[in-house]
């Protein structure tokens, strides 16, 4: 790609951009949130015409009008934000965009044999028939993995391919992405996670607010200079704030089971007390805090809810919120962003019942309250009344966490709360997570990522196939410990390791 350029009204996203992949090649393109990733690959899929600029493969110069022109020239595309039809099973999806026919009629046993062969040469347990929306994020992650994959591409482009991966799915999409480099496939890699960039990537090219400022060899670098040529300086990470005193117990969980996804938990929180609660895919932990915050099994569990001291029979979301509890949720595509409703009404919808003066919102608390958030958190953003699809996945992100800090909660639950988040923005995130704390709340974080948990949480619950397998706190809440409990080793035999 050479000398693009790309804007979106006064916003000069792309700038004189030049980029190059060679074959057999994985390269890293990384930036900050907002620096024009997704835009930039985009250009290249065919999603979005550039300005100015010219796109060459194997010295051919391209244009591409549509995806399709794209996909036929052979650059298979994994989006950031997730493009499967929930209506259509999983195997109709892996052949959206080709189609095998018999005579005229669909091959539908053909495609669900392809479909499974592949799953299987990829240790993946899903059923080809299975319709999309009965899946959970990861899976669907996997599925439009593995449709790039179906598509014979010579280029594959993967923006941000892990965000709601765990570890041992991550190693698989390496481990496919490594067989794919063999075949001769270059592969465009997007993410914000560097110890990812670290392991699988040969070079990296790094975008600053549209302009290209750095490129090398990834085997030639670090991940603190990598981080620093993102945000334009060096990144520090904090370790744990001092622990602060605890205050009163706000949310203890007694033996609660729903019967299918998590069984006889029981931990408990303290005001200052930020608890971690970590696991592979399917260990339960978001069921759980779902059916706690009532957006789960509608009040159908056993065991019991106490907050503040007194039990509550949690029904719905709506005595959860008056009960002062707040849920970040973990799929921000699906299940936390309105799309039609602007950027400044998406960051502070949960608390606009709140803002009420005479019977109407009082619009100048509400955008006072927001533009806070705004300076706290960097949102990267045009006017405030824009569309909240305007801005980058990880800024999109950042006003989701907003609303939930603005909601004043008592106790706050964030399920995956840094996802597609840069890095500098996400030490600013655990500072935020830390200073509340600090000011008395009561704090869940549910992650997948070890570093994370290590990062913020005081302790960290493990989880494995709905049951709390462990604790682990200290010197102990290290990432060996944290994957032997996760994996299902037990917790005696973790402490002799
Ligand atoms: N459809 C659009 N309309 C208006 N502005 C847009 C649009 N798409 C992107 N932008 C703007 O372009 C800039 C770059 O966005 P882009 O999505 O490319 O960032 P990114 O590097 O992928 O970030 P992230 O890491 O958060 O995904 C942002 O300022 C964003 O607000
Ligand atoms: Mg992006």
């Amino acid at each position: 790609m050479e000398k693009i350029n790309k804007s979106f009204g006064a916003n000069n996203v792309l700038q004189d951009v030049d980029f190059k992949l060679s074959t057999g090649e994985i390269c890293a393109l990384l930036g900050e949130n907002g620096a024009g990733k997704s835009t930039l690959m985009n250009i290249l899929g065919g999603v979005l015409p550039a300005d100015s600029g010219s796109i060459s493969l194997d010295g051919q110069v391209q244009s591409f009008a549509s995806p399709v022109d794209s996909l036929d020239a052979g650059i298979g595309f994994i989006h950031q934000e997730l493009n499967l039809i929930n209506d259509l099973t999983i195997y109709e999806n892996m052949f959206l965009t080709h189609l095998p026919k018999k005579r005229v009629f669909l091959d539908a046993k053909r495609m669900q044999e392809k479909t499974r062969e592949l799953f299987q040469r990829m240790n993946i347990d899903l059923d080809p028939c299975a319709m999309v929306r009965t899946l959970d994020a990861s899976y669907k992650q996997i599925v439009e993995i593995c449709r790039a994959l179906m598509q014979d591409a010579s280029i594959i482009i993967m923006d941000e391919p892990t965000t709601s991966l765990t570890e041992p799915e991550i190693q698989r999409v390496f481990a496919m992405m490594r067989t794919l480099k063999e075949q001769g496939v270059g592969i465009i890699f997007i993410s914000h996670k560097l110890g990812e960039v670290m392991e699988i990537c040969d070079r990296f090219t790094v975008l600053r607010d549209g302009r290209m400022v750095a490129e090398g060899k990834v085997a030639e670098t670090t991940t603190k200079q990598l981080a620093a040529y993102m945000v334009g300086h060096e990144v520090l990470s904090d370790t744990n704030a001092e622990k602060c005193d605890y205050g009163e117990e706000m949310l203890r969980l007694e033996n609660l089971s729903d019967g299918v996804h998590f069984h006889d938990i029981s931990l408990s929180v303290r005001q200052g007390e930020v608890l971690g609660v970590t696991g592979l895919l399917g260990d339960g932990r978001s069921e759980l805090f779902q059916t706690v915050f009532g957006a789960m099994n509608g009040g159908k569990y056993t065991g019991r809810i106490c907050l503040a001291g007194k039990e509550v029979h949690m029904h719905n979301t709506h005595q959860a919120l008056d009960s002062g509890l707040a849920y970040l949720p973990r799929n921000r595509k699906e299940n936390a962003i309105l799309k039609d409703m602007s950027i400044l009404d998406n960051g502070s919808i949960v608390y606009l019942p709140r803002m009420k003066k005479r019977g109407f919102i009082d619009q100048a608390m509400q955008e006072r309250l927001f533009a806070k958030q705004v300076d706290d958190l960097r949102i990267k953003m045009g006017d405030r009344k824009d569309l909240i699809t305007s801005l980058s996945g990880g800024n999109q992100q950042k006003v989701v966490l907003a609303k939930w800090l603005i909601s004043d909660p008592k106790v706050l639950i964030l399920d995956n709360p840094t996802q597609g988040v840069d890095v500098g923005a996400k030490e600013e995130i655990y500072t935020i997570i830390r200073r509340l704390a600090a000011q008395g709340v009561a704090i869940v974080v549910l992650s997948s990522e070890a570093q994370e948990i290590m990062r913020v949480c005081d302790r960290s619950l493990v989880m494995f196939h709905g049951r709390q397998v462990g604790e682990v706190s200290g010197e102990d809440m290290n990432e060996h410990n944290i994957m032997y409990l996760a994996t299902g080793g037990n917790q005696k035999e973790s402490e002799r390791v």
